[in-house]
């Protein structure tokens, strides 16, 4: 369900594993979008408000050693610092008719969450829609990698969740696969060893013919 007809703005989502280059993408998008007369809105998940960062610091504060964030405990941090985002700064923006990135939405949920840490679909997709209040990207794109290559890259390793084994990620990226494959008309697949430019010309062509520019 597309929520495009309620708010004149784009909304457009990053999605994929660690070390994929979202953040890159990101800003590539960011500054066309600009560059087409724009406004542009960028944020992150979890983050992008005061409460969101809060939540995120409390999240990735988990050190090596301590026990994890239990699943259920993980879906309701992540799902909050969504909710405020998203009736703090998303919501507003579409409504002035900005183009909105977001570096992760409620993809990553299904595809962390579930796929990854086995939480049930159901109960998943609820708090995503506590959190979102049905709002769904127009377009969400998904940079496709490997875990053994995002290992190459030297990227993983980082917080708590980018520590689990190859097995976790492996289930993520067939969890993103999946979704993407179940709704083609609002993903786009691309291989995230391609060169950068490559990969921000296609994301942008797709984005541009949503926005009709
Ligand atoms: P990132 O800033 O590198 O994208 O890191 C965010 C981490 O949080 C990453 O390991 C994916 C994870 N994550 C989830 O597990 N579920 C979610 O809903 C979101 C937004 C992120």
């Amino acid at each position: 369900m597309s929520e495009t007809a309620r708010h004149p703005g784009t909304f457009v989502t990053l999605e994929g594993g660690e070390g994929a280059g979202k953040s890159t993408q990101l800003q590539a998008l960011a500054r066309l979008g600009g560059a087409s007369g724009l406004e542009v809105v960028t944020c992150r998940e979890p983050g992008g408000t005061a409460l969101g960062e809060r939540l995120r610091a409390a999240l990735f504060a988990t050190a090596e050693g301590e026990t994890p964030p239990a699943p259920a405990a993980e879906l309701l941090v992540f799902t909050a610092a969504r909710a405020q985002l998203v009736s703090e700064v998303i919501r507003p923006a579409l409504e002035r008719g900005a183009l909105v990135i977001c570096d992760r939405f409620a993809d990553s949920t299904v595809a962390y969450q579930h796929h990854g840490r086995g939480l049930d679909a159901a109960i998943v997709e609820a708090a995503n829609r506590a959190a979102t209040q049905g709002l769904v990207p127009d377009v969400t794109v998904l940079l496709d990698l490997a875990p053994e290559d995002a290992f190459r890259r030297g990227e993983r390793g980082g917080d708590y969740v980018e520590r689990e084994d190859a097995v976790f990620h492996r289930a993520v990226r067939r969890g993103f696969l999946e979704l993407a494959a179940a709704e083609p008309e609002r993903w786009l697949v691309l291989d995230a060893t391609r060169p950068e430019m490559q990969i921000t010309h296609a994301a942008w062509e797709r984005i541009r013919t949503r926005l009709g520019v």
